[in-house]
This record gives structure tokens, sequence and C-alpha cells, in this order.
């Protein structure tokens, strides 16, 4: 556990002197004060992890303090000290908010067990509500676009399986809109109040992959100075996402197959088994037929990550989806931006349907926020789009072709003509398109037109 702030909160000094001590030879940062009034004063001048304080004080008894931390500094926890026959004392702090209580007198490794599950208690209600804000900003069913059959097809297995706990397998090229739809599943189901959280299985090494997953003990490798809680344990309740899950190393498999079909993991280190009801959306852009063939991916964990597999098409397979794509992601930039867009010109959609889109959604995505933040006119045109020329199939109108034999001059003036044409005789963006200066492109055309 790392150095907690603790403030020690009792008006008797015999008392105070032993809960400060035993805090801080188990490596704790102590600060006491003799009373109610006194502990708000401080907790106003200093911030702490954790408050532990006596019941009985005068005039403020740790009641009173304690309704003050409620409605003051309502995430710090606290643990409360009571005496024999105070029972019910200590049950009504627990109304209040306290988060524990110890009987006195007690031990020094009673004390830190209440301490160290207090302080962890609060870590994770800490973690899962910052990753929860986090991600119910961005993501919800509503943020897929696309009416394609394709999709629609989607759509409907989402809503079938997202108050399920079965393992899916979300399945589709890079840029597809994998994530998306885990976090459709998640946030459109019963486990919605409950953590949704990512770890990206491609990003670490088996050791890490293995502690991030399923956590350590303190003490457990070099380097663990802390109790780590993993990922797994984190969503319990709610829903794990495991990206690019074929990259797991074959070490590691059978833990996690462990994981799916037992629902039960130890921590690096740990020896007791523990116990989570999470759900299991997987990712993969890979071809996991060919990892099982190639050794590389187990084929009882690919069965086991397989009972639900849902297929996220390319999106040149749904071509239909790129008018709506287009005009969601222009609004939103456009806003985002604070410009004043107003659409895309003929030509620019027409490039948008013919183009073969590699990187899928992502890439139309990016390729209109990029124009949006470049462009200064109020249409988004052809030249505002930087789309490898290598690859979009265009028509037969954006081709300048010319029999052998033609001059290099002839070339070059039916090349400028066409772009022209293109540019709606905008010079600026023909000049811009053939990578000339508007300069050079006049003296160009006074040269070839007169
Ligand atoms: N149908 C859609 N509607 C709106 N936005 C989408 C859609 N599909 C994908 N996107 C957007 O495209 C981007 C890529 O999507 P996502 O991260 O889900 O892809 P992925 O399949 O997980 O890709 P990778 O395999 O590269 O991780 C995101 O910004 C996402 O919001
Ligand atoms: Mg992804």
């Amino acid at each position: 556990m790392a150095t907690s702030r603790i403030l020690v909160v009792d008006d008797e000094t015999l008392m105070r002197e032993y809960v400060q001590e035993a805090l801080e030879r188990a490596g704790h940062e102590v600060d006491s004060v003799g009373g109610g009034q006194a502990g708000i004063e401080q907790l106003q001048r200093e911030t702490y992890d954790l408050v532990v304080t006596d019941l009985k004080m005068a005039p403020v008894d740790g009641l009173g303090l304690l309704r003050w931390l409620r409605g003051e500094q309502p995430d710090t926890p606290c643990i409360i000290m009571t005496a024999y026959g105070t029972i019910e004392t200590a049950v009504s702090a627990l109304k209040e908010g306290a988060d524990d209580y110890i009987l006195k007198p007690f031990a020094p490794d009673e004390l830190e067990v209440a301490v160290t599950r207090a302080l962890e208690r609060e870590r994770l209600t800490r973690e899962n509500r910052y990753l929860r804000a986090e991600l119910n900003q961005y993501y919800d069913f509503e943020s897929m676009v696309g009416e394609s059959e394709a999709m629609q097809e989607v759509y409907g297995q989402v809503k079938k399986v997202a108050d399920s706990r079965a393992t899916i397998l979300v399945r589709g090229e890079s840029g597809t809109g994998k994530e998306l739809v885990a976090r459709a599943i998640h946030y459109s189901g019963a486990r919605r109040d409950r953590p949704f959280i990512k770890v990206n299985c491609a990003a670490l090494s088996a050791g890490l992959l293995e502690s991030e997953l399923f956590g350590h003990e303190k003490g457990s490798f070099t380097g663990a100075h802390e109790r780590k809680i993993g990922r797994f344990e984190l969503a319990d309740g709610g829903t794990l996402l495991l990206d690019e899950v074929s990259e797991i190393s074959t070490e590691l498999q059978p833990k996690l197959l462990r994981a799916l079909q037992e629902r039960e993991f130890d921590r690096v280190g740990g020896t007791s088994p523990i116990q989570v009801d999470t759900r299991i959306i997987c990712t993969s852009n890979r071809d996991l037929e060919r990892a099982v063939e190639e050794n590389t991916l187990r084929e009882d964990l690919f069965f086991r990550l397989n009972v639900i597999p849902i297929r996220l098409p390319p999106l040149r397979e749904r071509r239909d989806d790129i008018p709506a794509l287009m005009d969601y992601f222009v609004k939103r930039y456009a806003q985002e931006n604070g410009r004043d867009i107003a659409g895309f010109t003929p030509e620019a959609r027409a490039l948008f349907l013919e183009y073969a889109w590699p990187g899928n959604v992502r890439e139309l995505q990016n390729a209109i926020e990029r124009a949006v933040v470049l462009a200064s006119e109020r249409m988004l045109g052809v030249e505002h789009f930087n789309l490898d020329s290598g690859r979009p199939q265009r028509s037969a109108g954006d081709l300048v072709s010319v029999p052998l034999g033609t001059t290099v001059a002839a070339m070059e003036r039916e090349l400028i003509l066409k772009t022209l044409s293109r540019c709606k005789d905008n010079r600026t963006h023909a000049a811009k398109m053939l990578g000339i200066s508007v300069r050079t492109l006049r003296n160009k055309l006074k040269e070839y037109f007169g």
C-alpha cells in the first residue's frame, strides 16, 4: 500500500498516541488531533486519504465530525473507533456514512485490516466513477450511424445480446466500429450502470498483461509495492472489453480460459481464487481461424470466445452508409471547431462513394475532420481530401487521357483545363491540386490561352 495520509481524532491522549504509532509503523503518514472541532479545522487545512475517529468526544463528537465530512468531503473514507457498549452508536455512524467501525480495545493488525479495506474501497469507487464518467460522455447507442441492411443486422444482434452474460466476439477490419459496438452492447443492457473496462491486449507484455487483467498481491514480484486490483475485478457486474484478444500470449491463454469458464481467477501471488460476475466482449481484426492453425491461439479458447460472434462489414461493403456518415461527421466537426461548413460538393460526394476506404469509418472520420479544420470554403470539395490516389477507384470523368505523341505542353494544358473545371474555375483550389502556386498557374494560363 502506498503511503496514505491519515487523520486520527481522539480526545484520550493515550489512545490517540497508540493509534498514531500503530498506523505509522504500518507505513502511513499520520496526524492526530484531540477533538471533533479540531478534526474539522484540520481537515479544512490539509487533505487526508482517511479519517479514523473516536465517537464519544465533546463538544463535537465523532458523529458530528462524520456528518461534516460527508457534507464537505464525501469521498474521504472514515473509520469509527468505538468502545464496548456503544455498538448502537456505531451502527448509526455506519448509517451516516462511516465506512467501518472497530471495537476498542483492538490490536494494531485489526486496525490495519480496516484501514487497508477502507482505502482500497475508496480507490475502487474513485476509479470506477472516473472511468464511467469518461466513457458515458461519448458512447451510447445513438452514436452509431448507418442504416444499411448490414448495420441493421448488427443493431439487432446488439439488442439481443445486451442483457446476456455470454461472451461476445466482435470481428471486423480496423476502423469498422468494433469498440463502438462493444460499448453499445454494454450501455444498452442491464449492466449499463456498472463499469465498462477496456484492456488492449496488444499493448502490454505478457507479464504486465496478467497483472493488469487479474491483479496482484503486494510483494508478489519485484516492484509490486501494493496490492493491485485487476480489470476483471474492476469490471465486476459490468463488462470487460478485451481488445485485440488474439494478441494474448500462449502462456496466459489458459488463465483467460479458466476466467471465462469458471468466472474465477487468482491474483498474481494470490492464494485464494476470486469470483466475479464479469461479462466479456472481445474484439479482433485478425484471422482467428488461421491463428488457431498456426498455434498462436488455443483452439479451446477460440471456441470459448466465439460463442456469440458479431461481424462488422467493411465500409466498402455497405456504401449506402457513406452519405449518412459524411453528414454526421461534417456536422459534428463543424460544430466542435466552430466552423460554418454547409456540406460537400457533388464531386466530393461522388469521390466518397467510389473510394475503397481501407481504413473504414475511422479513415472517413479523420478525412472529414482534417478537411473541416483546414478548409476556408463553406463547401468541402475533392480538393479538400487527400485520399490516397492509388486506392480510390475514380470515375472516368476524373481521368486525363492523352494519346502517345502528345507534347508535354499539350498535356499540361489539358491537365490544367480539367483541373480548373473540376474546381469550378477556382484558381486557388486548382493550383493546390496541381501542386503549383497561383501565380505560376496564372502565368501558364496566359501562356496557353492568351
Ligand atoms: N457506425 C459508426 N457510426 C459512427 N461512428 C463510427 C461508426 N463506426 C465507427 N465509428 C467511429 O470510427 C472510429 C473507429 O471505430 P472503432 O474504434 O470502434 O473501430 P475498431 O473496429 O475498434 O478499430 P480497430 O480495429 O482499429 O481498433 C471511432 O472514432 C468510431 O467512433
Ligand atoms: Mg478497436
